[in-house]
């Protein structure tokens, strides 16, 4: 019905004008001209304010409230806590899939983690608002935080990620570690780190009876509908948010967290709007996380420079009342060739708000542990680390021996390698020092992401003037969906991107499955292109069933869609305009609907994953141990490239992340009190521009025949795998200091001897 009725899937898919084009952000002026409106910009009429008291303590009970000095200050309208909390039609901490937080719905007096909600004061102002919370004073009975990876019993999750089993196993790890001739056994530990988008989490809510509007960030509108349609017993049709635009989302988006439903509780509290806004402290606790990893690496590696064994153990942290386990070690069943691989977990349950997906969870985590050992592998061996790293090249996927859909990861070494400079590099560390007499170091890690796809749905309707709407409730949190997904809706619908109008970010358009995952462009980027496919062949019906066309006969696999018409294969000077067609029929449009989801055919053949290589280099203070990452070069194999700009610019805030994982980011925990003791971005350290000095980032060509019909693979969270263990390789090279507690420190690289 869709594709199949013209055939060679879709000619414009190859031929077409829109995908492949560098085409800068559409909301780019939006948003520099201030005229994006983020959620916290609205303001309906009549709308208070609500502001969140959140817990001191990470464990215990709240003993008491001042709520009548909250009430009585001036502006505060209503003070909303466990005792006057709106009901709710289902238990916050029911959870019936991994896509769903447990929430704390000020369900009753228990404290979970430190910057848990105990409260929301809502008033006429923001000011009051905040006055008024300070003004509750909470009293706790509290009990002793466990805090960090060793402050509770562990065990064995159920499931890392979204289920996937805690420990994998192929061949005989022992038996290749004795076999080999070298070994590294070596643990490396990741801290807690947030999200911290630029926006914080926001929520305006305006209840009208039964019908409930709200504008909110969100990376997954559809879950977002459904997990609030649940917990107030509505219907999802009744409930609509707008999530236009959102100021970076990493994952934390991508559920619905409890402080935006404490702001629609807060709303149906007091019968009238109400907008929410976290600060940027109440953003470490409530709204997810990256948990902290410990992770213990064997490796065995035969006289050849052959690995014989590869064993990943990892052990990470949730929260006492909720199910998120970071997949760290399962990198380990995708880059490197081993006749035998284990991977397992192990987790404890401390005081802590629950983890979450953050980009490239797991990867991230794994790559920077995993790309360390494979370095230490490789100097154990005498060997250049990328030598290394070709040598021990997966051929097929290491774990499953399926063959992959497409891997051009040589390509991206050598591609990479050559723009470095990497042939110049000394083995041994310590050699090379800069005019200053900073040393100089020269570090490689291999990046890999898996090629997702999940469900979604598009509409494309052709107009009668020949122009095309097409509508999707896809997710812009700043990657650039709104332009490239855009530039497949008009492909899809052979059309200039100038004659159709692209709507998204609203969840009463066809659900287009979430923003996660890096599978955003290739899961709505299907369903959209599908539609277009779909309202063209419904037109190419129309035409060659009608005596009076040009094209009558054709048949649709005879007709070619180009620029707004319908033309015949055999012969192209036959051909008509959308508009002519419509118009013959006496219809005012036409409309086609498109879905996506992955094959599971060729997803049980083939395994599926993005790679990239990417080169590092970093200078350090021999003397103060300052550390600056002052060159990058990655070379990333994704597939089909939608919009090259846009790829690019998610290359290098993935890489950047990569310098920040290595050098800069951690959530520092007080180990008394179990509060994150540097939660704002002062403390909080990230890179800034003056950190990141020559960044650059090669697409490298490669078809996939196999991921999807549009041969896209994903990009967004690629980057900061291979990116982070490059940098802390590079920190070795310059020192020959092998640091294996990240963020690498200056302390960690200070030597006596200068
Ligand atoms: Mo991403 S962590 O799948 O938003």
């Amino acid at each position: 019905m869709t594709l199949e009725i013209l055939p060679q899937a879709s000619p414009h898919i190859r031929h077409g004008s829109n995908i492949g084009q560098p085409l800068t952000r559409r909301d780019g002026v939006l948003k520099v001209t201030g005229r994006a409106r983020y959620a916290a910009d609205n303001h309906p009429p009549g709308m208070l304010y609500a502001v969140l008291a959140v817990s001191s303590i990470a464990r215990g009970r709240v003993k008491s409230l001042n709520v009548e000095a909250a009430k009585s200050h001036k502006g505060v309208v209503d003070v909303m806590t466990s005792v006057n909390r709106p009901k709710l039609a289902q238990d916050p901490d029911e959870k019936s899939n991994p896509f769903m937080f447990r929430l704390d719905l000020l369900q009753n007096d228990r404290v979970r983690y430190a910057n848990q909600p105990i409260a929301v004061v809502i008033a006429e102002s923001l000011e009051a608002a905040t006055e008024g919370a300070a003004l509750l004073a909470p009293q706790y009975e509290a009990e002793p935080a466990r805090v960090g990876l060793d402050g509770a019993e562990s065990f064995v999750p159920p499931g890392v990620g979204v289920g996937g089993p805690a420990e994998i196993r192929k061949g005989d790890v022992e038996a290749g570690l004795d076999a080999a001739t070298k070994r590294i056994d070596a643990t490396y530990e990741t801290p807690s780190q947030y999200h911290n988008a630029m926006e914080p989490h926001a929520i305006v809510a305006a209840w009208d009876g039964d019908r409930l509007s709200i504008d909110t960030p969100s990376q997954g509108l559809a879950m977002a509908r459904g997990r609030i349609a649940g917990l107030f017993g509505l219907s999802p049709e009744n409930i609509h948010i707008r999530s236009p635009f959102l100021g970076g989302g990493f994952g934390s988006k991508g559920l619905i967290s409890g402080p935006q439903i404490l702001g629609v509780l807060a709303a149906k509290l007091v019968g009238r709007p109400v907008k929410l806004v976290l600060r940027r402290d109440q953003m470490y606790g409530p709204v997810g996380h990256r948990p902290p990893t410990r992770q213990r690496l064997r490796i065995g590696v035969d006289g050849e420079g052959r690995l014989t064994a590869l064993d990943h153990r990892a052990k990470t942290a949730s929260s006492t009342f909720d199910d998120f386990f970071e997949a760290a070690a399962d990198i380990s069943h995708t880059l490197y060739a081993s006749p035998a691989i284990a991977t397992s977990h192990e987790a404890v349950r401390i005081d802590i708000g629950t983890p979450l997906f953050m980009r490239a969870p797991g990867e991230a985590t794994g790559s920077i542990a995993l790309e360390s050992a494979i370095d230490e592998a490789a100097a154990a061996c005498g060997l250049d680390p990328l030598a290394f790293r070709v040598r021990n090249y997966a051929e097929v996927e290491p774990i499953s021996g399926k063959p992959f859909s497409s891997k051009a990861l040589r390509e991206c070494y050598a591609q990479g390698a050559e723009r470095f400079g990497w042939a110049r590099r000394p083995l041994a560390p310590r050699q090379m020092r800069d005019k200053d007499g900073f040393l100089v170091g020269w570090g490689v890690g291999t990046a890999t992401f898996p090629a997702l796809m999940f469900h979604a749905e598009a509409r494309a309707i052709i107009r009668r003037d020949g122009t095309g709407l097409v509508e999707s409730g896809a997710h812009d949190m700043g990657q650039g969906a709104w332009t490239a997904l855009a530039q497949i809706a008009a492909d899809g619908l052979a059309l200039d991107l100038d004659q159709i109008e692209f709507r998204a970010g609203s969840s009463d358009l066809p659900d287009a499955g979430i923003a996660g995952g890096s599978a955003h462009t290739a899961t709505a980027g299907m369903a959209i292109h599908s539609a277009g496919a779909d309202a063209i062949a419904k037109l190419a019906e129309l035409a060659t069933r009608d005596e009076r066309s040009p094209l009558y006969g054709a048949g649709n696999a005879g007709l070619v869609a180009r620029n707004g018409r319908l033309r015949r294969r055999d012969d192209e000077s036959r051909s008509e305009s959308y508009a002519e067609i419509l118009a013959r029929a006496g219809l005012g449009e036409i409309e086609g609907r498109g879905a996506s989801a992955a094959d599971p055919a060729a997803q049980s053949t083939y395994a599926m994953h993005a790679h990239g290589a990417v080169f590092a280099e970093v200078k350090v203070d021999p003397d103060l141990g300052q550390i600056r990452a002052t060159r990058l070069v990655g070379a990333f194999a994704a597939g089909r490239v939608i919009n090259p700009r846009l790829v690019r610019s998610q290359y290098h805030g993935g890489m950047i992340w990569g310098v920040s994982f290595a050098l800069n980011e951690q959530a520092i925990i007080d180990r008394r009190s179990g509060r994150v003791m540097n939660a704002d971005l002062a403390e909080y350290h990230v890179p800034v521009n003056a950190d990141i000095v020559s960044i650059e980032a090669l697409l490298v060509h490669e078809d996939d025949p196999y991921v999807n019909a549009l041969g896209v693979k994903g990009v967004g969270e690629i980057g900061v795998t291979g990116a982070a263990g490059a940098v802390a390789n590079a920190v070795w090279h310059a020192t020959g200091m092998r640091v294996r507690r990240f963020p690498i420190k200056l302390e960690d690289v200070l030597t006596p001897a200068g």
